[in-house]
């Protein structure tokens, strides 16, 4: 199976609460419920379509407590695959005190070898998804890992300038292929992203030719006859 990371971010990387304002309100955190001005019909299709290929889902504790609260409440299509589908919590803490989850079809990884574990979900089928939605921290571990096959983020048009980031410093040095891409009318922006290895770097390639005696440009040249630039364009 694949392993698809599915998150709303903000422009500064920002992935707390985006649908509520107490979903989670941890460190004060008091501007949840950033998504829904940016959701119109073009947004709701580009959700429906990747809940369309989930075949499994992995979630954090806390994404996993507040989806366990919601989905066998709702009577819908939607929830009957959420309800029915298997689904892996990572959480010490209900390994250890024997939890195995409330929700139907659950399954608990202690995360104490998180490559190994994810690994084997992975493997359990040749085709499918397993889908992270939400589950910040743990979707930033699994890409310090290498085992994230896509990223569907969906950028919101708003800086929150607080909250709990997806990247930040240590984070493994990735370059990405973009897939698919779409600016709904909200001016939301959908990417979908391969990582395909490394950080490619290149120097700016030095200017081409140089024109004149600086007497053309004159105005723009502070160095009174040293020769102006030609900007290359690219
Ligand atoms: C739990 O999952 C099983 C197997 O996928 C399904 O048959 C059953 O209807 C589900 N139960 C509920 C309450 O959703």
């Amino acid at each position: 199976m694949k392993l698809i990371i599915q998150l709303f971010l903000s422009l500064d990387g920002v992935l707390q609460a985006p649908g509520g304002k107490t979903e989670d309100p941890s460190n004060n955190f008091d501007l949840g419920g950033w998504v829904s001005p940016f959701a119109d019909e073009e947004f709701g299709a580009l959700v429906e379509k990747s809940f369309q290929t989930a075949t499994h889902f992995l979630f954090s504790r806390l994404t996993y407590d507040l989806m366990a609260a919601h989905w066998p409440k709702i009577p819908d299509p939607e929830s009957m695959k959420m309800n029915t589908c298997p689904k892996f919590v990572v959480s010490a803490s209900m390994a250890r005190e024997g939890k195995k989850g409330s929700w139907n079809t659950t399954t608990v990884l202690d995360g104490s070898d998180l490559r190994r574990q994810v690994e084997e979900v992975k493997k359990m089928e040749e085709e499918g998804e397993v889908q992270v939605h939400g589950s910040g921290s743990l979707a930033r571990q699994l890409h310090d890992l290498g085992l994230v096959d896509e990223f569907r983020l969906f950028l919101m048009p708003i800086v929150l300038g607080k909250g709990k980031k997806l990247w930040g410093d240590g984070a493994l040095p990735t370059s990405f292929e973009v897939a698919e891409s779409k600016t709904t009318s909200k001016g939301l922006v959908y990417v979908s992203l391969k990582p395909k290895g490394g950080v490619v770097q290149e120097d700016v390639p030095p200017p081409e030719e140089f024109v004149g005696e600086g007497k053309r440009d004159r105005a723009e040249d502070d160095e009174g006859d040293a020769p102006v630039k030609k900007a290359k364009s690219y």
